[in-house]
């Protein structure tokens, strides 16, 4: 919601705290009360109008080596001041109150020197703010954040020719060494998977190795499950036949946001794994029919799991894109977990099973799979919103165990780790 709209909101609300409804009197209301944000005594700052209301000043920050300037709103940056009164710097909580604010945002003075800001407002309060920061903490500058990241994720199809010469990790770097977890962190989010090899066999090396990547997530399946030695949960997972490329969770309110895999013993035949880069596939279909790309960007499509005690149903779109940045943001693909269909009326379902059977055929394109054995000691942690898995159906015994690691979980560590902002 940009500033505007939200003190648009802002309006309706004090409208109805205060009880005024005279929409025609807003532009008073708000001169007097809402956007008391003017500065005191004259400098260079530009009033804007619109048919509404009077929108604040803004404050040109000049940026170094740039031709722009910054426009900041005072109300954001009184908000923003993070000086001891306004700001827990051990909490890293504010300490401002949301309903002073307005009254709080008048510029008595301000200056500009060695990369700082400094503000005087009209109650005497000083603030001082990096401008480095400013830039990284505003709407603009983390567009432009948000753009690098997205430059740095390197989509792939299945002959995987752009990743095939990465050094292997290994499981004793892994488990001592904070780089080699980093790196484990930024070949995940820039190829949304990376593989731990020489893991030992034994449930607890597993577990370990598992935990010192990401604390585990607690699902209706458990927190560390293994198939093949067990039938525990009523998911064709758990079963011997090939499973098409899909994501899991479809059902979750929130998907898991990884998992990860790690086979301990494979007798048998068949039972190969391949991943299908989703991200991969949208730039296709966004290409190929953009028309589709749109409406899986929107249809709202219901999943579901059933087990004795549990039901669990979430809808979304099948493309979910970041609402700020509109980059393309989780993939919820899987055909089998789907819920009735009533979320499309009957007219419109043709239309949807159009643009469905596009997706999914680009889906199964054999060039965007990426086929290979999970064999006994490899570790491999998948982005669940990025990536699709499937596996062939195999004959034998095939254990292989596994967690889930939630998004906000293995996204905090790596912002820990700067692999994104
Ligand atoms: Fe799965
Ligand atoms: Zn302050």
């Amino acid at each position: 919601m940009g500033i505007l709209s939200f003190k648009s909101h802002l309006f309706k609300l004090s409208s109805l705290l205060f009880g005024n409804n005279n929409l025609l009197t807003s532009k008073t209301f708000l001169k007097s009360n809402l956007l008391s944000a003017t500065y005191c005594s004259g400098n260079s700052l530009q009033v804007q109008e619109n048919e509404h209301i009077t929108l604040p000043k803004f404050l040109d920050v000049h940026l170094p080596n740039a031709r722009q300037t910054l426009k900041l709103d005072p109300t954001w940056l009184r908000d923003h001041c993070r000086c001891p009164d306004c700001y827990n710097a051990v909490t890293y909580q504010r300490n401002n109150d949301i309903l002073k604010l307005n009254e709080h945002s008048t510029i008595s003075a301000h200056s500009q020197s060695d990369g700082l800001l400094h503000v005087l407002w009209c109650d005497g309060h000083k603030s001082i703010y990096s401008i480095p920061w400013l830039v990284s903490n505003t709407y603009e500058g983390r567009c432009q954040t948000q753009e690098e990241e997205t430059s740095r994720i390197i989509t792939w199809d299945g002959s995987m020719g752009n990743i095939t010469n990465l050094e292997p990790i290994l499981h004793r770097n892994a488990l001592h060494d904070d780089n080699t977890l980093s790196e484990i962190y930024r070949r995940v989010i820039h190829y949304g998977f990376a593989k731990i090899e020489q893991v030992p066999s034994t449930e607890i090396d597993t577990k370990m190795i598992i935990e010192r990547v990401c604390r585990m997530s607690r699902t209706v399946f458990g927190k560390f499950w293994e198939t093949g030695t067990n039938f525990d949960h009523m998911d064709s997972g758990y079963l011997n036949g090939y499973l098409e490329a899909h994501t899991d969770n479809t059902y979750f309110t929130e998907a898991q946001g990884f998992l990860v895999f790690h086979c301990t013993h494979f007798n048998g035949r068949g039972g190969e794994s391949f991943l299908v880069d989703g991200f991969h596939v949208a730039k296709q279909l966004k290409l190929f029919d953009p028309v589709a790309y749109d409406y899986l960007s929107k249809a709202n499509i219901t999943a579901e799991y059933i087990e004795p005690g549990e039901h669990f149903s979430s809808g979304g779109a099948i493309l979910r894109h970041d609402p700020v940045s509109g980059q393309l943001e989780q993939i919820r693909f899987n055909m089998l977990d789907r819920a009735p269909l009533t979320s499309v009326p009957q007219p419109e379902v043709g239309t949807f099973y159009r643009h469905l059977r596009t997706m999914a055929m680009l889906v199964r394109q054999k060039e965007n799979e990426y086929w290979f054995r999970l064999s006994p000691g490899t570790v491999m942690i998948i982005d669940n919103w990025r990536l699709l898995h499937g596996r062939n159906s195999y004959e034998g015994k095939r254990v292989l165990r596994g967690c889930y690691y939630s998004r906000s979980d293995f996204m905090s560590k790596a912002r820990h780790y700067g692999i994104i902002s």
